[in-house]
């Protein structure tokens, strides 16, 4: 069975949140809390090692009570329970999403084939590990007999953004090997990778769902092209790559040995898929205990999420708040800032994550939406945002919502850095809420020319997520909490969010266009698009 259909503007909780909108939309949000000197406990959870204070939001709790008569009106429970228990919810592709079954500590009685899926995923897990501990033990060995140095996973999309944002996020607790991602069809980046590689001591992961992303057999090509120019020979291949796939055919008439092909199922959408053996990359960089510990800590977030009621649930909040400044407050984006140098591609993941799930505009009937869905998320880590692109957030005319994420505890134990970290991380979530008034202005600026420019609206949004510390645990609950938030606001916007036919037209033109320029036609298409092609053409 798949979701209910159901369209959110046409509630009676919808039209109450209007109603409500229309009444608070101008109340300033240090005055909600003047009104009322617990604001912050009330419309904040604690949660495990998490704190998520929402305080600092333009709503009052009756908005947290409206959107839980929403989410009840539109069966959220109903549909929560679908997700989880393996329920045709992706109905575009008549496939489950099952991404959570991938670290679920229970066991869920669900067959693909007739195979229970728990015996499954444990079987590839075992082959993760052990595999992940004959490399970084040395006791596998190259083609020369060397032990591995590094590693380098060749994917795209969600068979790239996810390991790569989790190895470069746990960073501190890497090995000895070096990881290194290679994606972008653009030759210099896999030739810039392969410039630093030794052939004998490298292994190669090639990650494709589908094993038919043009990028990624490309670079698998070249990739493999270099290794035997550098002197391996076809018989060291299955030595030095492996792969994670569901095209078990496609992988074997690559090259590649079936002992190293490590599988993936249709179940598993390829942006929640860094759960799974796509994510082995993370498995050699940190070992397979920290792989583990993410997965655990990413199935404490699903329970939460599961088992929690609505009021007091982060993903659930989380995704409302979304909801109310995309529809209501009409945000066109938001933004998400970690105060950790580590979560450096933390933003560029949930783009995909979330854009690429719920940028839809065709609801579950299959008729054309007529509001707003689908955020567009953006950011960079605190503090250097705040040189950068802060100043639009503060004064701009653009209303931007922002989640700041943060570790109270420093990895690298430098006191005096984190102190004035954590000051510049709470320090941004005040100013943005209080502004500063012209009269609040000093006396000598007050009567100056520049007075206005240095006025400051204020009652602008933000959330605060404080972490106890960034650990495998802490960031798998991180990472788990914006999937379900990702989850929630596609059941709300009543969209299908685990398919993704819009990144289809372009990958089939450009095959097209790509046929045409090899054989010089370039007359087939509208006036600029020729032009383009000849003009290529001519500079090569
Ligand atoms: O182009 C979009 C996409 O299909 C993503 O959804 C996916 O993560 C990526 O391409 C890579 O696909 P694959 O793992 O099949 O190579």
């Amino acid at each position: 069975m798949s979701l209910k259909s159901q369209n959110p503007t046409k509630t009676t909780s919808w039209e109450k949140l209007k109603n409500h909108f229309n009444e608070i939309k101008d109340h300033k949000i240090l005055d909600f809390f003047n009104e009322n000197k617990l604001r912050s406990e009330e419309l904040s959870i604690r949660w495990n090692d998490f704190y998520v204070d929402y305080s600092k939001n333009r709503i009052n709790k009756k908005t947290i009570k409206l959107f839980s008569e929403l989410l009840d009106e539109i069966d959220l429970k109903d549909s929560i329970s679908k997700y989880f228990s393996g329920e045709l919810i992706n109905k575009t592709e008549n496939r489950a999403v099952l991404h959570t079954a991938l670290r679920s500590k229970v066991n869920i009685d669900i067959k693909d084939n007739g195979v229970d899926i728990h015996k499954k995923i444990k079987d590839v897990n075992n082959k993760i590990k052990e595999f992940s501990n004959s490399i970084i033990s040395g006791s596998k060995k190259g083609y020369t007999d060397k032990s591995f140095t590094d590693i380098v996973n060749i994917g795209i999309g969600g068979s790239d953004l996810g390991p790569s944002m989790v190895v470069d996020s746990l960073k501190f607790y890497k090995n000895h090997l070096n990881t290194h991602f290679v994606s972008n069809v653009d030759g210099d980046h896999v030739n810039e990778v392969l410039k630093t590689l030794n052939p004998e001591t490298t292994l190669f992961v090639i990650v494709s769902k589908t094993f038919t992303t043009q990028e990624t057999l490309s670079n698998a090509n070249t990739i493999r092209s270099w290794f035997l120019e550098k002197g391996a020979e076809n018989k060291d291949i299955t030595k030095h790559f492996i792969a994670v796939s569901t095209n078990i055919e496609k992988v074997s008439s690559f090259g590649i040995d079936k002992n190293n092909i490590f599988p993936m199922w249709n179940w598993v959408g390829g942006r929640f898929s860094l759960w799974s053996a796509v994510g082995i990359s993370i498995s050699l960089s940190v070992g397979f205990d920290n792989f583990n510990k993410l997965l655990n800590g990413a199935s404490e977030m699903d329970v939460h999420f599961k088992d929690t009621k609505f009021e007091e649930n982060i993903p659930v909040i989380l995704a409302c708040l979304g909801v109310w400044y995309n529809n209501f407050f009409k945000c066109e984006s938001e933004s998400v800032i970690a105060y950790s140098q580590y979560l450096n591609q933390f933003a560029t993941y949930l783009q995909q994550a979330s854009m690429e799930s719920n940028g839809k505009s065709i609801d579950r009937d299959g008729n054309e939406i007529d509001y707003s869905t689908g955020q567009i998320v953006w950011g960079e880590p605190g503090t250097n945002s705040q040189h950068a692109f802060f100043q639009l957030i503060h004064q701009g005319t653009k209303l931007i919502p922002t989640d700041f994420i943060g570790f109270a505890k420093s990895l690298h134990g430098n006191i005096d850095h984190q102190n004035k970290l954590i000051s510049n991380f709470i320090a941004q979530t005040e100013a943005l809420m209080k502004g500063k008034s012209l009269s609040e202005l000093e006396s000598s600026e007050k009567a100056s020319f520049t007075a206005p420019f240095k006025v400051f609206k204020g009652n602008k949004p933000t959330n605060t997520i404080l972490i106890n510390k960034l650990t495998p645990e802490s960031l798998g609950k991180l990472i788990a909490l914006y999937e379900h938030k990702i989850f929630v606001q596609g059941v709300i916007w009543n969209i299908f969010s685990y398919d993704q036919f819009g990144v289809e037209l372009g990958k089939k033109l450009a095959n097209t266009i790509l046929e045409e320029i090899e054989n010089n036609l370039t007359n087939n298409h509208d006036n600029s698009t020729n032009n383009l092609m000849k003009h290529y053409k001519s500079l090569n």
